[in-house]
């Protein structure tokens, strides 16, 4: 892993991938869910208007991002529309005006293993994904189409344990990893700009 200074830091012996991705992100995710939509969107007066525009947003990285990173990390990991088409779904069932915000520029992958960092947070969004399905449920009512957040059309958990036994293969070095950590940080960032483009309590309506 690099350290701030953009030096090679020693890794204990064992660690996997998903140790040194997850301890080098988790200040990033903590930002993402306190971003004004995040926290919207789990808020006990949670709207279907901040839910849909929450989703727009989503869409545009799997619209955009996931195919940027699933070609340069050189496999379809992280690219099989499903999880795209349960967005586009559960946005018409809404039938809200919510239009996909415009992308960020796309953050430069140089290789395999930063774009394998960008997959790794695509694919660990789906670990939130019940604690919010679960929250829009309740305060939304059963009726809503969650297709996305409640990963209908796929089996999450096998989906991920497949995910990260192919990334512990595919990261073998101290180096691999460092990159990935480089591109799932740039990933975080792009995700940061994107949903801070999504407006938060101040127009919740409807
Ligand atoms: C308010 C929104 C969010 C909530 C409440 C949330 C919550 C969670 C939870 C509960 C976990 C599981 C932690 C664990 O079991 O150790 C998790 C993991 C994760 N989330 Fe989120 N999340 C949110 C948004 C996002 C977004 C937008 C992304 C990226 C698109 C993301 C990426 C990840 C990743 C990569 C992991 C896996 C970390 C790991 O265990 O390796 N999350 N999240």
């Amino acid at each position: 892993m690099m350290d701030h200074m953009g030096k090679q830091q020693e890794e204990p012996a064992g660690t996997t991938a998903r140790q040194v991705l997850k301890q080098a992100t988790d200040s990033d995710h903590r930002a993402l869910e306190a971003l004004p939509c995040m926290a919207t969107l789990l808020a006990a007066d949670v709207s279907r208007g901040a839910y849909a525009r929450v989703l727009a947003a989503f869409y545009t990285l799997h619209d955009v991002l996931e195919p940027h990173a699933a070609r340069a990390a050189g496999r379809a990991a992280c690219l099989d529309g499903r999880r795209r088409a349960a967005l586009a779904a559960d946005l018409e069932e809404l039938g809200l005006a919510a239009a996909p915000p415009r992308p960020p520029s796309l953050p430069a992958f140089d290789g395999a293993a930063p774009a394998l960092g960008a997959c790794y947070v695509i694919e660990g969004s789906l670990l939130g994904a019940p604690v919010i399905s679960a929250h829009l449920r309740r305060h939304l009512g059963a009726q809503l189409p969650l297709r996305y957040f409640g990963a209908a059309n796929i089996d999450a958990a096998a989906r991920w344990q497949q995910f990260l036994a192919q990334l512990e293969s595919d990261l073998p070095t101290p180096r691999a990893r460092g990159e990935a950590v480089d591109g799932a940080r740039r990933t975080y960032r792009w995700l940061h700009a994107l949903l801070a483009s999504v407006p938060g309590p101040a127009s919740a309506a409807p």
